[in-house]
């Protein structure tokens, strides 16, 4: 009798620490739905416990947010003006002193505990979300597929170097997909119709889903991202750096250049490992035909022996190095590409002495 009372007693009293953890935790756990003020608009409800980035998604604002929430990108970025944003040791890597000083927060590290006052860029609020369906598919490389979507509904305006985010179904997400960003390839004379090239990375998410659509196949995305524009003065030339997959925004760029600015002088350089990495080669040599301002390098690290290639070898820094000359006048360069390629060019373009607020990089 006595271990039975004992036991009873024992029971009755973690059933009531039980009980005064779960009213406890209710009494703290905030209580929705607060309000989101985004500069001077209406106020809109959000919801206790989504991330911020969640919060702008279900009112349809969709700002860049390249890693799909991960907190890797670092392009979320939203300024806390009124409400809880102390800073978090995950954001600490993606924001000057100056934007901590601010409250600039990543929008997809910080929970929803009370009302929030936000200021969000204008431009940035005019992303939209697009449906699209795939029209061709075409192998560049062995990993890089070129696809092409007709846009379904409404037309797309956008400029060249930007990005889209598309909607990657995931089960390890709760919300059941994440974004992956891919650069427009397409020219911004196509409102209808975007292309993307793909690299194929073993595993991904985002590569695999998008190598495995067919003709006719739906998709969702988000966008225009980015804020890269041209110089339009022609007199000022533009050095084009593309390595791989990163060739995409610098084709977009290109055919924009073709059309629009035909009088700028532009170097394109693109890196690859061998002939069989090179891509748009062909479609590169009829755009700028008959256009002697144009010109196109390309660099092979490690031709094979059947390439019998004549071009250049080595890393495409190299033959930037050889190619381009300190100037007097501004020149502008547009970087995509791998890391360790951009910070090659990076300190070759230094050297050259062009001027850094005029490189623009995109790695991946
Ligand atoms: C602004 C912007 C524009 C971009 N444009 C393009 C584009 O035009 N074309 C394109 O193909 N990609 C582009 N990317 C990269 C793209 O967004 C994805 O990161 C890429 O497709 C990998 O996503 P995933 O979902 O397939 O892989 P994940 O599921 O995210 O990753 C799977 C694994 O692969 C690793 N991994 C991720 N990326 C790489 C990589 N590049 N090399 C080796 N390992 C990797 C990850 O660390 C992880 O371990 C762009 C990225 C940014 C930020
Ligand atoms: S979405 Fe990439 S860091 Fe927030």
């Amino acid at each position: 009798l006595f271990y039975l009372i004992g036991f009873i007693v024992f029971i009755f009293i973690i059933a009531l620490l039980t009980g005064l953890i779960l009213l406890t935790s209710w009494f703290l756990t905030p209580k929705g739905p607060f309000s989101l003020v985004i500069n001077k608009n209406d106020p809109l409800d959000i919801d206790p416990g989504d991330t911020i980035l969640t919060s702008l998604y279900e009112h349809k604002i969709f700002i860049p947010s390249a890693c799909g929430g991960q907190g890797t990108c670092g392009f979320c970025k939203v300024k806390i003006v009124e409400g809880d944003g102390d800073l978090l040791p995950t954001e600490q890597e993606f924001l000057s002193s100056k934007e901590k000083k601010d409250g600039v927060r990543l929008a997809c590290q910080h929970k929803v505990r009370n009302s929030l006052k936000l200021e969000i860029p204008e431009d940035l609020l005019n992303a939209e979300e697009y449906e699209a369906r795939v029209i061709s598919t075409k192998t560049l490389t062995e990993d890089i597929k070129e696809i092409s979507f007709d846009i379904l509904k409404k037309t797309m305006e956008f400029k060249c170097g930007q990005y889209i985010q598309i909607k990657v179904p995931s089960s390890e997400n709760l919300q059941g997909f994440e974004f992956r960003a891919y650069s427009v390839a397409s020219s911004e004379a196509e409102n209808q119709n975007i292309t993307l090239n793909i690299k194929l990375i073993p595993d991904g998410l985002g590569s695999t889903y998008l190598h495995n659509l067919k003709t006719e196949d739906k998709v969702s995305f988000t966008g225009p991202y980015g804020e890269w524009k041209i110089n339009e003065t022609p007199e000022e030339s533009l050095i084009l750096v593309a390595g791989g997959v990163g060739m995409a925004p610098v084709r977009s760029i290109l055919h924009s250049v073709c059309k629009n600015y035909p009088d700028k002088i532009v170097h394109l350089f693109f890196g690859a490992r061998s002939k069989n990495d090179l891509f748009y080669v062909e479609e590169f040599r009829q755009l700028v035909w008959e256009k002697p301002n144009i010109n196109l390098h390309y660099a092979l690290s490690e031709p094979e022996k059947n390439d019998k290639w004549d071009g250049e070898t080595g890393f495409i820094h190299l033959t930037i190095d050889k190619i381009i000359k300190s100037d007097n006048h501004r020149q502008d360069a547009f970087l995509c590409g791998p890391p360790l390629m951009i910070e090659a060019v990076m300190k070759i373009l230094a050297k050259k002495k062009i001027n850094t607020e005029n490189i623009f990089y995109d790695k991946f």
